[in-house]
């Protein structure tokens, strides 16, 4: 094993990273497509005959994924540096050995529902995979389909949907989900007549792929308070589109320069999809500075607890909770954290314990609200204090946002840590090695 004197060493072998920590990372990363975007729209591709062009496309699992699943399905998917094009002339039923073979690995599947039911009148409805966070049901989603006048035919594993038609109605969502929202505008776009969606997620990813509906020839409309209004047309055609930057990324390598007290530009980043962000980071004592080719972060004074409650857009996102959690644990005073997306997202701190920092976690809301999760005694609110030093530890990752968030710790940590399952980290963070690299962390193979 080498040993360097740049900011951290690290070693891969097979789906584990160590890591040396103790200095801070300096230098530039870029970010592409939103990972929570791009396998959206390329569903949306399911929509029509016609070729479609997406841009700016990052190297993340779930791409694959989508474009595995797309060409099982006989279309036709070409990738090039950065661009997809797609192709579903030729597009066949889903089998369910198609199916089958996709379920566990993504949850990106069960949203071909309404593209399917659109071109064939019939999907199969998948079994889910994606990050183990919370029971993630879909229950919204094939309510939905069944009020836009879907049958639903149940059957262990081999469940399915069948419409000749679907037809636009009242939808209200019982509380506003990123999927179940992007559920009902792929499915209501080809259906007849008009649905008006309402507590729908306004996410900016979600206004990605409307942009993108709206360029194959859907009418959709969104209205201040949460109502999304869709008009269905009978064709949609073929479309090119740049996906919108990955906010998710770009917070984790703004906590990634705080916690380390370095310095790292990232290009691309966009000030408009991260304002709630960009508030609690320099309340934290984070500083930035926005150009127009991305956003620069760092750490403008000792950092001090804050408040944190997460929430849908334009809340501060849960996504962004875990790499932020790892910045507070380094802030002087008691932060309160307050999780109100997902029920179980706070399994990750006790290896951040075994490192050194102190969190408790707490059944009740500790926000300055009530949640869905307040009355349901999951451990949902986070009261860290600090600030802790880290130490290196042996570390599994659960999950690809916790995984960033270890590696982060890894990072601030004194001597070596061992992170396991790094590969999840894949998921939704391109070229991690690559980008720690620039930012001065050496890798050795092993
Ligand atoms: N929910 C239900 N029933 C449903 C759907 C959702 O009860 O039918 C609940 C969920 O259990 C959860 C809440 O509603 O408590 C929100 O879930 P949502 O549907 O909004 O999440 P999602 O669409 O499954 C997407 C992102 C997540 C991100 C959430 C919230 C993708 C592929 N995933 O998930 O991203 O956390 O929205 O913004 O877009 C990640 O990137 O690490 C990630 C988990």
């Amino acid at each position: 094993m080498a040993s360097t004197s740049t900011a951290a060493v690290i070693e891969t072998a097979a789906d584990i990273l160590t890591i040396r920590g103790g200095k801070p990372l300096v230098g530039e990363v870029a970010i592409r497509g939103a990972k929570n975007a791009l396998p959206k729209i390329m569903v949306a591709t399911l929509l029509t005959a016609e070729p479609c062009i997406l841009r700016n496309v990052s190297d993340v699992a779930d791409v694959d994924i989508i474009a595995d699943l797309i060409r099982a399905l006989g279309g036709e998917v070409t990738r090039r540096p950065g661009e997809l094009e797609i192709n579903n002339a030729n597009l066949q039923p889903m089998e369910r050995s198609v199916l089958k073979e996709f379920s566990g690995k993504s949850r990106i599947p069960i949203l071909t529902c309404g593209p399917l039911l659109a071109r064939f009148g019939v999907a199969p409805i998948p079994s889910l995979g994606g990050c183990r966070i919370g029971p993630r049901p879909v229950d919204f989603h094939i309510r939905a389909l069944q009020e836009l006048g879907a049958e639903l035919h149940e059957e262990p594993g081999a469940s399915q949907l069948n419409a000749t038609k679907l037809y636009g109605t009242k939808i209200h969502l019982d509380y506003p989900s990123v999927g179940a929202t992007e559920q009902v505008i792929l499915a209501a776009v080809r259906a007849e007549g008009v649905t008006e969606l309402s507590n729908a997620a306004v996410e900016p990813e979600i206004i990605d792929l409307i942009c993108v509906l709206q360029k194959m020839g859907a009418i959709i409309m969104v209205d201040t308070d949460r109502v999304i209004t869709i008009v269905g047309v009978p064709v949609l055609h073929g479309f090119q589109h740049s996906t919108i930057p990955d906010r998710l990324e770009a917070a984790s390598w703004a906590c990634a320069a705080v916690t380390t007290n370095g310095r790292i530009f990232v290009r691309n980043a966009r000030q408009i999809d991260m304002m709630t962000f960009l508030n609690k980071f320099r309340q934290l004592g984070g500083d930035f500075a926005i150009r127009e080719d991305g956003i620069e972060f760092w750490r403008g004074r000792e950092l001090t607890s804050v408040p944190l409650e997460t929430d849908v857009h334009p809340g501060f996102m849960t996504d962004w909770q875990q790499p932020f959690v790892i910045a507070l644990t380094q802030a002087q005073g008691v932060s309160v954290v307050h999780e109100t997306v997902y029920e179980e997202r706070f399994g990750y701190v006790a290896a951040l314990n075994k490192m050194g920092a102190r969190i408790q976690l707490y059944r009740e809301c500790l926000g300055s609200r009530k949640c869905r999760f307040g009355q349901r005694n999951y451990l949902h609110s986070a009261v860290i204090a600090g600030p802790t030093p880290l130490h290196g530890e042996r570390i599994y990752i659960p999950d690809l946002r916790a995984g960033f968030s270890y590696v982060i710790a890894a990072l601030a940590a004194e001597g070596v840590s061992t992170l396991e399952n790094v590969s999840l980290i894949g998921r939704g963070y391109e070229n991690l090695y690559a980008k720690l690299r620039a930012l001065g962390a050496e890798i050795v193979e092993v």
